[in-house]
């Protein structure tokens, strides 16, 4: 299974900040906010992976992670010309992804659990995590019955559940056809909530609920408490070791 980190944006939410490096830069506690979802891959087995990025300070990333080889990678790095959306930016990893399945994770977002089951018993359809939030209406909201999902809503004013999706992915080779389908949304942007649903449809959408942390870290809130959720954490670890 090859890895996609989508790592697009302007930041413009964290501005000033994002003025002279990338969001995905930043530092959540400890390190570089994108040696997050790097951990995240690596810890479910992946080590081919392709990082997506736009053009506003872009070489950066190269300079911090090079070929991947410090920390046991093989990456490739993809330049997103516009911001045109995360479905967008996902589509460009098309020749990449060389007709396999693909684990595709946010940039800014900060996971506890590890995901490697998920990732080794995938067949096909698509699999998406969902995390309980007292929040919701910030993110792509599922409304679930019984055992099945039903839809998926983005930012919805009135959630229909306390249940985000969260920006872990995993699909099959199908995403490419179905992001070609797509259209804008209202914020002119290809949305992936847009292709979660259309797996929906296919009745090819597979879900589970993760029990550790999960946040993003693209405002200045959850940026700084990304960081404290990390603090908190290795604290823990270390007073159980
Ligand atoms: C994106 C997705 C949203 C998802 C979120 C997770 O939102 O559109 O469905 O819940 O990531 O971080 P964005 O952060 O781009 O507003």
């Amino acid at each position: 299974m090859k890895g996609i980190i989508l790592a697009g944006g302007t930041g413009s939410r964290l501005y000033p900040l994002t003025k002279v490096t990338n969001k995905h830069l930043l530092p959540v506690y400890d390190k570089p906010m994108i040696y997050y979802p790097l951990q995240t891959l690596t810890d479910a087995g992946i080590k081919d992976i392709m990082i997506v990025s736009g053009r506003g300070h872009a070489g950066h990333f190269l300079e911090l992670l090079g070929s991947g080889v410090d920390i046991g990678v093989h990456l490739t790095y993809e330049i997103q010309e516009k911001a045109g959306g995360i479905a967008q930016a996902l589509g460009l990893a098309e020749d990449f992804a060389d007709n396999g399945a693909v684990t595709v994770i946010l940039g800014d977002n900060i996971f506890q659990d590890n995901d490697q089951k998920a990732v080794e018993t995938f067949k096909n359809g698509a699999r998406i995590f969902l995390k309980e939030v007292p929040d919701a209406g910030r993110f792509g909201v599922a409304e679930i019955k019984g055992k099945n999902i039903i839809s998926i809503e983005e930012k919805p004013a009135a959630p229909k559940s306390n249940l985000a999706v969260t920006g872990l992915y995993i699909y099959d080779a199908r995403v490419f056809e179905i992001i070609r389908t797509l259209k804008p949304s209202g914020r002119g942007e290809l949305e992936i909530t847009d292709v979660n649903n259309e797996y929906i449809r296919l009745d090819e959408m597979d879900f589970s609920q993760l029990k550790g942390y999960w946040s993003d870290a693209g405002t200045f809130e959850s940026l700084f408490r990304a960081s404290e959720l990390v603090r908190n954490i290795r604290s823990e670890t270390q007073e159980s070791e």
